[in-house]
């Protein structure tokens, strides 16, 4: 978490960095800083955000200032305050740092610090860091560069980082291990951010550095790539960034979270475009299709992920196990990377990540490469992370998701799960020509039916508006819709802040029964046709314990619409494809309720969009 920012160059390092943090917020935003260096150089940081720092600092447009490293944080060490705000400065006042990680072993250094006369004035890992830095660099006496150097060889955790030194006013320092950085390369300028999107107007050429790399980016005398464990000059690899300025804002939307729950249509045509060949009676995953033998032969799947990519990893295990009889097990990769799990060799490992940098996701495919698996990644952020780590994968060209609430990335991680269902039952023989051909002709026509729920919007706005003030919400499913009733539950807690729990509708009288009375809203999907008696039976339940029911149903639903207090119509789809569609009136109440409660949908109070700590 955490998004840094930097600029080296000629022009004014003030407004680059300060719109550069906010299109960096999703990273975190309780606290927000700048340094500034040249005619007029300065630090400035609060607790808030960046809008806050922007009123603090004044106007420094004119300033004179062509350096600058700015920071949006996310509290790791230290609650959100001033004090604790990013840049951090050494004792001398002369190196300043932002740093995006963790470090480890911080209160280890921080004791041999004090030792030797430095004081604190934050409770932050990142300040230890910097005075280390410079403690390493005036004992040793050694220049900025290697001073970083020889700090990161003592340190344990993630960072991506950027330090200035005073006595090197012409340069900015930079080095990551576990969270991300990016290098935009202008002409005679630099630009330092941990995604490419606070730079995109200025150059559309970069450098993702990899872990254990560092560069030392000088204004005159361009910039230089070192491996940090060894004095190893590297040659960088200069990309092409494929982002565009249009997609990374509102389009007339109030919020991120809207936009992307209306951009849905677009972005699941953009994840089957090219893939979903149904005149061809096939499927063409590249990733898949790099490794057949691999995905015939295994004998089993685990999925990885945290968040809403593990609810598509639980679809994902219906789905697999249906289509390709295929074992599957869905983990939590905060539990699985710290259990001694047994993986072997020709075991399939998917890791499901929207932004590929979930350091949870990202710990637990390492592992389970050193034991053997062969790690394929759903990710949507392209050159992120876990891209890069998998063995092989996909990306599910959602576009940027900025709301911090997860939406069309959900939607089409779960299209592109589709397809893989698809392709490796027909692999394995397992799924017949004419299912494989219904599901995938109804996946081509998702889009569409999205258009029409989407159109839902003030029925769901009136809903909205009778249960905004409830306290709690239960989110019932069977089948595939259990996982949709785990994500509509999540969504509107993130966002709302009222608890909601997702259960197995059947699961409820095992518990959870207890809870409802005539105060507890519950949202049953209830579209189900091979159990739809079954879950007829959950609403009677429910319905004669005086809950109120908002039922998601199916067109032409008969009995569940009389026993619900409102229904929320769905076209006709098959059940694996349900998720998909349900999900879009459950995003639309999450957004609703949330706004009438007037909470911050795309930035929801202690969150951050990309969670890159443990
Ligand atoms: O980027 P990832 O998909 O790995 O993120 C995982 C979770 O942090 C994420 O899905 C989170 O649960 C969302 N905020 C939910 O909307």
């Amino acid at each position: 978490m955490c998004g840094i920012v930097g600029y080296i160059g000629n022009r004014e390092a003030y407004p680059i960095i300060v719109k550069g943090l906010k299109r960096l917020e999703y990273r975190g935003y309780d606290s927000a800083g700048i340094t500034l260096f040249g005619k007029a150089g300065k630090t400035f940081k609060t607790k808030g955000k960046v809008a806050d720092l922007e009123r603090i600092a004044g106007n420094n447009n004119n300033a004179g200032n062509t350096l600058g490293l700015g920071h949006t944080r996310w509290a790791t060490h230290g609650i959100p305050s001033d004090h604790n705000a990013h840049p951090h400065l050494s004792n001398t006042g002369r190196i300043s740092i932002v740093h995006n990680g963790i470090i480890e072993n911080y209160a280890s250094l921080k004791k041999i610090l004090t030792e030797n006369g430095y004081s604190f004035k934050s409770d932050t890992d990142t300040e230890v860091l910097v005075n280390l830095i410079e403690y390493i660099k005036l004992s040793q006496d050694v220049k900025i560069g290697r001073a970083v150097q020889i700090a990161l060889n003592q340190v344990i955790g993630a960072y991506a980082i950027a330090v200035f030194d005073l006595d090197r006013p012409e340069e900015i320092v930079v080095a990551k291990l576990g969270s991300p950085l990016a290098i935009g390369l202008g002409t005679d300028e630099y630009f330092i951010a941990s995604d490419a999107s606070p730079f995109i107007e200025y150059t559309n050429r970069t450098i993702y550095l990899d872990d254990n790399e560092m560069a030392v980016i000088s204004r005159d005398k361009g910039f230089k790539m070192y491996s940090i464990t060894s004095d190893k000059a590297l040659t960088p690899k200069i990309q092409e960034i494929q982002l565009s300025l249009e997609k990374i804002e509102k389009a007339g939307y109030d919020h991120f979270m809207l936009k992307e729950i209306h951009e849905q249509p677009t972005a699941i045509t953009d994840t089957f475009r090219g893939r979903l060949l149904i005149d061809k009676h096939t499927i063409n995953i590249s990733g898949i299709e790099q490794h057949l033998d691999v995905f015939k032969n295994a004998e089993r799947i685990t999925i990885v992920a945290c968040g809403t990519s593990w609810h598509a990893g639980l679809v994902a295990e219906y789905l697999f196990e249906d289509a390709a009889r295929i074992p599957v097990e869905v983990e939590y990769a905060s539990e699985f990377r710290y259990r001694n799990p047994v993986i072997n060799k020709g075991d399939i490992v998917i890791a499901i990540s929207q932004s590929g940098e979930t350091a949870d996701t990202l710990a637990a495919i390492k592992l389970a490469k050193e034991k053997g698996a062969f790690v394929f990644g759903i990710c949507n952020v392209v050159g992120s992370s876990i891209a890069r780590e998998a063995d092989s994968g996909a990306y599910t060209h959602a576009g940027p998701e900025i709301g911090v609430a997860s939406t069309k990335a959900f939607t089409t991680q779960l299209t592109l799960i589709t397809m893989m269902g698809l392709r490796l039952g027909q692999l394995r023989g397992t799924i017949s020509s004419q299912d494989f051909e219904r599901v995938g002709k109804q996946l081509t026509k998702l889009p569409k039916l999205i258009e029409r729920v989407l159109k839902y919007d003030s029925l769901i706005q009136e809903i909205a508006r009778e249960y905004k003030d409830a306290t709690n919400f239960l989110y019932l499913g069977r089948g595939y819709n259990f996982p949709a009733a785990l994500e509509g539950a999540l969504k509107l807690k993130e966002i709302s802040y009222i608890h909601a729990e997702g259960y197995p509708a059947a699961e409820m009288k095992h518990g959870p029964i207890a809870l409802i009375d005539e105060n507890m809203p519950v949202v049953v999907i209830a579209t189900n046709k091979g159990h739809y008696e079954k879950i007829v039976s959950n609403v009677q339940e429910i319905k004669s314990r005086n809950a109120k029911i908002i039922a998601i149903v199916s067109k032409g639903d008969e009995s569940v619409k009389l026993l619900s207090d409102h229904v929320i119509e769905i076209p006709e789809i098959t059940e694996s494809l349900v998720p998909i569609l349900a999900s879009v009136p459950l995003q639309l109440l999450s957004y609703h309720i949330a706004i009438m409660r007037g909470c911050n949908v795309d930035q929801p109070r202690n969150l951050a969009k990309s969670v890159t700590v443990e």
